[in-house]
């Protein structure tokens, strides 16, 4: 028996994370690695866990360990509607779903909307593990284009103009893989488009808390919460190893989520939600938050500092609020898969930015950079050894195509790519 034979198509559409490929390769001892995605280990509160295992323990006993609701703990759903509302987003504490990570979430969103060849809209660049969600179940995605904001609404209009879409999944703060965030302005155009044209939006918020500057714009579900499908999670504010993320999605979708993750896992952890649930309500989210934004943002700052000192000039990037990312694009024609192996021969590792389009190919000159995983000294280090890399690859890419004029960093980054249907 050939196990090949006995895949079902979906399946071939899975397609191995490239990533995960690379994060094999700069767990090697010595290496520096930008290439994560992933919280500080310092970042988790660990005197709070040990707090809230108690008080959890004393507060529901084996019930902890009970089978529970598919919807969710309920204790945790009411601490979340509290913890939404000052975001400006109404939710009573029965339509809240509770999902294994918000990765559950996309997963259940794919099975129950996706259709072979329907029109799904995505940012370009966008975050991959959604593609990785959507993919399987052979989506024509549509890229929409953007800017160092964020997506245009303009785009957005002309995509649904040539046909209608499905729905359209966008990360409107501190994005991965940019950093970016969209300004309120473009927040209330993308809303009105999705309530006249009554589109489906995928609203995927991992990192909306992690601001280190500046004032949060409204959530787009605050401004069309009959069209919007929110998500959300504690990945980035507490732990993402109790795999607790949440959404708030309008009727039938909310059941019908509920529908597919009975079927995945019948319920997320009983135990982990209590420790969730005891973390938002017992006020610990507003303490510790604070901490991990010290922890962040001075290794932000330190790596930009050093980009500004270390980075060729034709190489951009936008200075993001908050978040865990930094965007980078470099001059035309530059190739970062092969400027990242160049890269990890000297120590030090980065994500190509091509991963994360939905059309393969594009982006082939950009790159993502994380800060949250080492310290500002480490960071900087790994800064000035991708100075070096990218000077020698400049030196190739020149002596390649000797009459380009290079590129300056004062420009501000132009759309990355055309609206296109790959
Ligand atoms: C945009 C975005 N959405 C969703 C996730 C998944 O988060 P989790 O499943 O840990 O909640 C991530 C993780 O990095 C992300 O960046």
């Amino acid at each position: 028996m050939d196990p090949k034979n006995l895949l079902a198509k979906r399946t071939r559409n899975m397609g191995a994370s490239a990533i995960r490929e690379i994060l094999k390769v700069v767990s090697r001892p010595g290496m520096i690695s930008l290439a994560g995605g992933i919280p500080a280990l310092e970042s988790f509160p660990m005197a709070i866990v040990q707090e809230i295992t108690e008080n959890v323990l004393g507060k529901y006993g084996p019930g902890a360990f009970q089978y529970d609701l598919t919807e969710g703990f309920f204790p945790l759903r009411e601490a979340l509607a509290n913890y939404l509302a000052p975001k400006g987003i109404s939710a009573d504490a029965e339509q809240i779903l509770i999902s294994s990570g918000s990765q559950g979430v996309l997963d259940g969103l794919g099975k129950i909307l996706i259709d072979s060849g329907s029109r799904i809209a995505v940012e370009a660049p966008t975050y991959l593990g959604a593609l990785q969600a959507f993919s399987p179940y052979a989506p024509h995605y549509v890229q929409i284009e953007t800017d160092d904001q964020g997506l245009l609404p303009e785009s957005l209009q002309a995509a649904l103009s040539r046909g209608p879409l499905k729905f359209i999944y966008l990360v409107p703060n501190f994005q991965n893989p940019t950093g970016r965030t969209l300004p309120e302005a473009r927040r209330q155009a993308i809303a009105e488009i999705i309530q006249r044209h009554d589109l489906l939006l995928v609203e995927d918020d991992p990192y909306g808390d992690l601001r280190y500057r500046g004032k949060s714009a409204s959530p787009i579900k605050a401004l069309a919460p009959d069209h919007v499908v929110y998500i959300s999670t504690l990945s980035k504010v507490f732990a993402p190893g109790l795999r607790m993320g949440f959404c708030l999605a309008p009727e039938p979708i909310r059941s019908w989520l509920v529908l597919a993750k009975q079927g995945v896992d019948l319920h997320t952890s009983t135990f982990n939600q209590a420790l969730a649930a005891e973390y938002l309500s017992g006020g610990h989210l507003q303490c510790h938050l604070p901490n991990i934004i010290d922890l962040y943002q001075p290794r932000q700052k330190a790596m930009l500092a050093a980009m500004e000192n270390f980075l060729p000039p034709s190489f951009s990037w936008a200075q993001p609020d908050g978040g865990m990312f930094i965007w980078v694009k470099g001059p035309q024609g530059m190739d970062m898969e092969a400027v990242n192996r160049r890269a990890v021969e000297n120590g030090a590792a980065f994500v190509p930015g091509t991963f994360f389009f939905a059309r393969p190919g594009d982006g082939k000159e950009t790159l993502r950079l994380n800060f949250t995983m080492a310290d500002e000294k480490t960071l900087t280090r790994a800064i000035k050894i991708l100075g070096e890399v990218f000077e020698e690859a400049l030196v190739d890419l020149r002596s390649e195509n000797w009459d380009q004029p290079p590129v300056s960093r004062r420009l501000r980054m132009k759309p990355e790519i055309k609206a296109c249907e790959p």
